[in-house]
């Protein structure tokens, strides 16, 4: 849609907020969900790719922090806080310096990706470097707001769940029907509750006559759903999912049990053959957490667990920018070569 009015006026009667608030909004969502050739030939599946690194902020946080700066904003409280691997700092601080507000972030020392921290930098947010993981950054974010008047923007807070359901609204609106499998990156699980949330509220609706099974794919070294506990050192390549202790555990495996879905773990290896897949083969440049659906899809896609034929959407979360570090270390196959300006031509060997 042209100037895409943002998700709160695109979807008003399923995104309530408070009477007379100030809607806060960067013109969020609307993002691609665009079928992917290479992928669908792979698989044998019609794959799409919902992308969300299009968002104002490069990351589908965006449509959870429009309803809850708006609702922050009109709570009267000055200030709002989080803790994050990086792409929550970066959206809760762009949309508080719009509303206007103060914005202190929390994230984990030396563990978030370069794009985020300039992000939050240049937004103007208190950023405060924790030596510990994203679990002792919420933990700290959750204690300040207790203690403190300030709002808790982290998905904890329920209203940015339901701006995260409309991804899933988007998707059904644009293919007439619910996907068959949807897959997804899962770290602090709030994403899966979301999309799950909408996909039942749609059905429920009769907006779409089925719901999608949903796979939730973590990343081996920080995977507590898959091993069923928490994971107390979580590493992974994939900053933006290194949680060892979801906040929304108890929703997400009710949204994989309810879906008939899965919650499995990939490697880092096949993290980052898919994130250069996704860009070499498809077009699309995404954070290396984000191609963890697509290394997901690919693993179960060849033991035979996504029957041929189904239609697959996987969410890739964040844009490749965010990370421009990990793209550019030892990953290139092709490495930047220094040619004379008369010789370009030889150089690419055209004849
Ligand atoms: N992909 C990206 C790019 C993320 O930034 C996140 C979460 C996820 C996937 C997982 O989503 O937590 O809802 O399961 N990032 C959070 C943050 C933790 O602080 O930005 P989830």
């Amino acid at each position: 849609k042209a100037g895409s009015p943002g998700i709160i006026a695109t979807y008003p009667e399923r995104i309530p907020i408070p009477e007379g608030a100030k809607i806060v909004t960067l013109g969020e969502g609307n993002t691609p969900l665009l079928h992917a050739g290479h992928l669908s030939g792979v698989t044998g599946c019609e794959v799409y790719l919902k992308v969300e690194g299009a968002n104002p902020t490069g990351s589908f946080k965006d449509r959870g922090m429009t309803v809850a700066i708006t609702h922050a904003l009109a709570s009267g409280l000055q200030a709002v806080v989080c803790a994050s691997t990086g792409n929550t700092s970066a959206s809760a601080s762009a949309y508080a310096a719009r509303a206007g507000l103060v914005s202190a972030v929390l994230v984990p020392q030396g563990k978030i990706a370069l794009g985020k921290m300039a992000q939050a930098v240049l937004h103007g947010a208190r950023i405060l470097q924790v030596d510990g993981n994203f679990d002792d950054c919420l933990e700290l974010a959750r204690k300040t707001a207790a203690d403190y008047p300030v709002t808790l923007v982290n998905s904890v807070n329920p209203v940015r769940l339901i701006g995260q359901k409309t991804a899933a609204w988007e998707i059904c609106d644009v293919l007439g029907r619910a996907p068959d499998i949807h897959c997804l990156p899962v770290g602090n699980a709030g994403n899966i509750t979301a999309y799950w949330a909408g996909y039942a509220e749609y059905a429920a609706d009769g907006m779409v006559e089925a719901t999608p099974r949903m796979f939730g794919f973590q990343a081996a070294g920080a995977a507590p759903l898959v091993h069923g506990e928490p994971v107390p050192a979580p590493e992974t390549v994939a900053t933006a999912i290194r949680v060892g202790s979801p906040a929304s555990w108890d929703p997400a495996v009710r949204a994989r049990n309810a879906s008939g879905g899965i919650f499995e773990a990939v490697t880092d290896q096949d993290i980052l053959a898919a994130y250069r897949l996704l860009a070499a083969r498809e077009g699309v440049f995404v954070e290396p957490a984000s191609a963890t659906s697509v290394a997901g899809l690919l693993a179960t896609a060849a033991d035979g667990r996504v029957p041929p034929g189904s239609t697959v959407v996987c969410t890739v979360t964040g844009h490749g920018l965010k990370d421009p570090g990990t793209a550019l270390e030892g990953n290139v196959e092709v490495e930047p070569l220094a040619v004379d300006p008369r010789a370009v031509a030889s150089a690419l060997e055209l004849s």
